[in-house]
């Protein structure tokens, strides 16, 4: 968010009494007066006007973790244990999915406080690969890679779901190659072949990032240096 638009929001004052104060040079940013009006805030930076801090920095937080089935893709839940549970970290409370598993997948699953990093990931026009091991109740068919690369019409979203790859390493076994995620995406691909049920369903990585020895149910922090692509630049206050 701009910075106008923030001390206007931040202190209920109009945009003008806001610009007029910004330019007045009483607010600093990260310890410096700014003049600014159109500096971008994130929750990164530390603001304050004389004598108050508006906010706190928070730190930068990128995590991999391997999710067991059985464990929800959420950060709360009244009933079941989630991502969050599995995690020991003081800050996890800061923390939000990038991209969710159903509750019986197993595999990668990305969390941040970066929300420019994980839109990066996981909205549908970035096109980052998520790799997929699926098993599957019944020999999967040889049309299966044309028919995934061609797409499914799913019609209650009223999409034809994008052009995916389907490697198949033995009759009922497959790497999925997704560049989308949507609501039981591959489960339901997999059911317009005759039926076909997954007996399991394992993601590998998302675009750069994999498990790299996680067991089940345990996590570890990426480097902030080893994060690609957009992050922290648009996360809004
Ligand atoms: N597709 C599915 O059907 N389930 C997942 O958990 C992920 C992709």
């Amino acid at each position: 968010m701009r910075l106008d638009h923030y001390i206007a929001k931040r202190l209920q004052i109009s945009e003008r009494d806001s610009r007029l104060r910004i330019a007045s040079g009483e607010f600093q940013v990260d310890g410096s007066v700014t003049t600014d009006l159109r500096m971008e805030i994130t929750r990164f930076q530390e603001v304050a006007a004389p004598g108050k801090q508006l906010q706190a920095a928070i730190t930068p937080l990128y995590m991999a973790l391997h999710k067991p089935a059985g464990i929800l893709s959420a950060t709360t839940d009244p009933e079941h244990t989630t991502v969050i549970d599995l995690i020991d970290h003081p800050d996890k409370g800061t923390l939000h999915l990038a991209g969710r598993l159903d509750r019986s997948s197993t595999g990668l699953i990305l969390l941040t406080n970066d929300s420019a990093w994980s839109e990066s990931l996981s909205h549908p026009d970035s096109k980052v690969p998520k790799t997929y091991l699926v098993e599957t109740d019944r020999p999967i068919p040889e049309s299966a890679p044309m028919k995934f690369a061609e797409g499914f019409p799913f019609l209650s979203e009223g999409i034809t779901t994008r052009p995916a790859s389907l490697d198949i390493l033995d009759p009922t076994t497959a790497r999925v190659t997704l560049y989308e995620g949507r609501w039981h995406q591959i489960k339901r691909m997999f059911h317009r072949l005759d039926g076909i049920r997954l007996t399991s369903l394992h993601r590998q990585s998302i675009g750069p990032y994999d498990l790299d020895g996680l067991a089940p149910g345990e996590w570890r922090e990426i480097d902030p240096g080893k994060i690609e692509g957009q992050k922290m630049e648009g996360q809004t206050c």
